[in-house]
């Protein structure tokens, strides 16, 4: 059992929803990246949306950017797309399809092509952007899993955990993970944003599950818990190659995440921000020295800028709840190893 979480502050909880509707310019952009030729970097979910966004940014460049996406086809058309828009880029996009996290069976498999495509060269950069927003709760993974729980938290650790052996090593100075988060994480359960009984809720039918956004809340929570749980579990040899994992909360932007939301879509272009916008948060997290090793679990904010998360998220990171949450889904994971 984790120690019961601390309450949490209901004006912080106001002040953070509104600033995601209402967030600061970006300061840190394209013309403040480095160089990234013969950098390596890994973007799930980047054949639309937030994900297509960060891959131009991260060509344009000269990046050798891995896509990993669901459905190849829709992968090849962003970069085909991209590949025409930036014509001089010395860096490359590589597609690697298939990685449907509804069911994870998916994961190893496309760890290994990336593994292939890799080459034993370093990994730099891995953005864990794929993401579900659903209307409704009633989503359900392959292998019965909460649909969200899936796709946004348990892919993505054990795509990370495939990915460690290749990422851990001190082979450059650039090593960075970002988790993608949101402000949502706000909505998540009581004791730091997890439903501790059963996050995956499996076995609960469908009438007894919590509100879809709910659901979305505690993902979110626990990419926020993943990103600094990740550095302790590896916090000898994250210290060594000089690794920072980060959570991020791109932005509320106008992107295919609504694509099933009728009322969203038609007010959303007037109240929301763009994908490039959430490029620039989730490419702070990823590119800007302002983030180091003192800085595991950083709540990245819309458009590059660090807040605090809810107080529980906080105190988690200090009293363990983070590890523990981060072994209990090693378990649930450790199955599709
Ligand atoms: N947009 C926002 O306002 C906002 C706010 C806060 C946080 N975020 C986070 O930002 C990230 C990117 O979102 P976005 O706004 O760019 O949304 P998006 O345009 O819908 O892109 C989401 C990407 O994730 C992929 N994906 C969805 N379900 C998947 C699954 N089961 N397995 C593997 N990939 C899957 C999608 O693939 P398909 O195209 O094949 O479905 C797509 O490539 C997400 O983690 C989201 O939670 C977004």
């Amino acid at each position: 059992m984790t120690e019961p979480a601390p309450g949490y502050s209901k004006i912080n909880w106001l002040y953070e929803m509104y600033y995601g509707f209402r967030p600061n310019q970006p300061k840190f952009l394209p013309k403040d990246y480095p160089d990234l030729t013969g950098k390596a970097a890994i973007v799930t979910g980047s054949n639309t949306g937030i994900g297509a966004s960060v891959v131009q940014l991260l060509y344009e460049k000269n990046c050798d950017v891995i896509s990993v996406v669901r459905t190849e086809e829709k992968g090849l058309a962003a970069r085909e797309k991209t590949l025409k828009e930036i014509p001089n880029s010395k860096g490359s996009i590589t597609v690697v399809g298939g990685c449907d996290f509804l069911d994870l069976n998916n994961v190893r498999p496309t760890a290994h092509k990336v593994t292939e495509i890799l080459k034993g060269r370093p990994l730099n950069i891995i953005i864990h952007n794929a993401g579900l927003m659903s209307p409704v709760n009633t989503g359900t993974s392959v292998q019965g899993y909460e649909a969200m729980f899936s796709t946004n938290v348990m892919g993505p650790q054990l795509l990370q955990h495939f990915l460690d052996p290749i990422f851990l090593k001190k082979d450059d100075p650039l090593k960075r993970i970002v988790w993608v988060s949101s402000c949502a994480h706000l909505m998540g359960f009581k004791e730091y944003g997890i439903n501790w009984e059963n996050p995956t809720f499996e076995g609960v039918p469908i009438k007894q599950r919590p509100r879809n956004m709910t659901l979305y809340g505690q993902t979110k929570a626990a990419n926020l818990l993943q990103s600094h749980a990740w550095a302790l579990k590896h916090s000898e040899a994250v210290q060594k190659i000089g690794a920072v994992s980060v959570g991020c909360f791109p932005g509320n932007l106008s992107t295919d995440l609504t694509r099933d939301w009728s009322f969203i879509n038609m007010f959303a272009p007037y109240f929301l921000g763009t994908a490039l916008q959430g490029a620039y948060s989730e490419l702070y997290a990823a590119l800007s020295p302002d983030l180091t090793t003192k800085d595991h679990g950083a709540y990245v904010v819309p458009y590059g800028e660090v807040h605090n998360p809810r107080e529980d998220i906080t105190a988690a990171y200090k009293n363990g709840s983070d590890l523990k949450f981060y072994q209990m889904v090693e378990e649930l994971i450790s199955k599709y190893f």
